[in-house]
């Protein structure tokens, strides 16, 4: 009798669950390393280094998790009774067990998304507290970009950006899956992934970007900003467990 053919499984649960190349194993195996809560790993210091430049920062800090990197992010713009404006169904609102809110003290100020995941920006400005003691302070607009595998328009990136700084709101993306966007956006446009990466990056003033989502590294995410910011953002990564001592063997598969 023979037995039906055994096709290759494809996993297509997440693309959380992809696995690491051979040369990212290899790469992994012959990392130089140090410890990083020194700043003395050179693979760490060398991956931030290049995802700063990528994306056109200052500064980058390796993260263990996207959740730790949005949580950062967030906390190094607001303070307690702050607030952060975000999507109804964005990672960092409804998908990271509340943190902002819990290690924090900064609220959240969800927003119904339209279609493509974007916020209205007629939404935003209705949701923008006057300065008033009522309420909490208005302080940030974090976006989230791909979307439910949807791609913010770069023209909505922009507007939404320059309404923010208007107002006097910081910008955060979390920008997990950014290198889809920024393949999908090149494609459309004829350019290049690297000049859309930064386009989009550069509409905020902090991107969270993820190693281990689609682009096969074990596990990292990147915070980016100013210098300022990542310093701040360095403190709480310690307060929140994310100091790493030989994380080089992690950042030399994302490099
Ligand atoms: C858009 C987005 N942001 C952040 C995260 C959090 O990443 P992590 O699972 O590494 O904490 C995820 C995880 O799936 C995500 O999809």
């Amino acid at each position: 009798m023979s037995s039906a053919p055994t096709l290759p499984r494809v996993d297509l649960r997440s693309d959380t669950v992809t696995r690491p190349t051979p040369g990212m194993r290899q790469a992994m195996s012959q990392a130089l390393v140090g410890d990083d809560v020194f700043a003395d790993d050179p693979s760490v210091n060398a991956l931030q280094e290049k995802i700063a430049n990528l994306l056109g920062f200052e500064a980058a800090l390796f993260m263990p998790t996207g959740t730790q990197s949005n949580l950062c992010g967030v906390l190094s713009h607001c303070q307690r009774g702050e607030e952060y404006i975000v999507g109804q169904m964005a990672h960092c609102y409804r998908w990271e067990g509340g943190g902002a809110a819990v290690f924090g003290s900064v609220q959240p100020q969800p927003l119904t998304q339209q279609a493509d995941g974007s916020l209205a920006l007629a939404d935003i400005e209705a949701a923008i507290k006057p300065d008033d003691a009522h309420f909490a302070k208005t302080k940030l607009l974090a976006l989230e970009n791909t979307w439910g595998g949807k791609v913010l328009p770069q023209s909505y990136l922009s507007e939404a950006s320059a309404f923010a700084l208007q107002k006097g709101l910081a910008r955060h993306l979390d920008g997990a899956r950014l290198f889809n966007a920024a393949v999908a956006q090149a494609a459309a446009r004829g350019t290049s992934p690297y000049d859309e990466a930064k386009r989009i990056a550069q509409c905020f003033d902090s991107v969270s970007v993820c190693f281990s989502k689609g682009l096969g590294a074990p596990m990292g995410s990147a915070l980016c900003g100013t210098k300022e910011l990542i310093g701040k953002a360095h403190r709480l990564r310690k307060m929140a467990g994310g100091g790493l001592r030989q994380a080089g063997f992690m950042a030399a598969a994302a490099s």
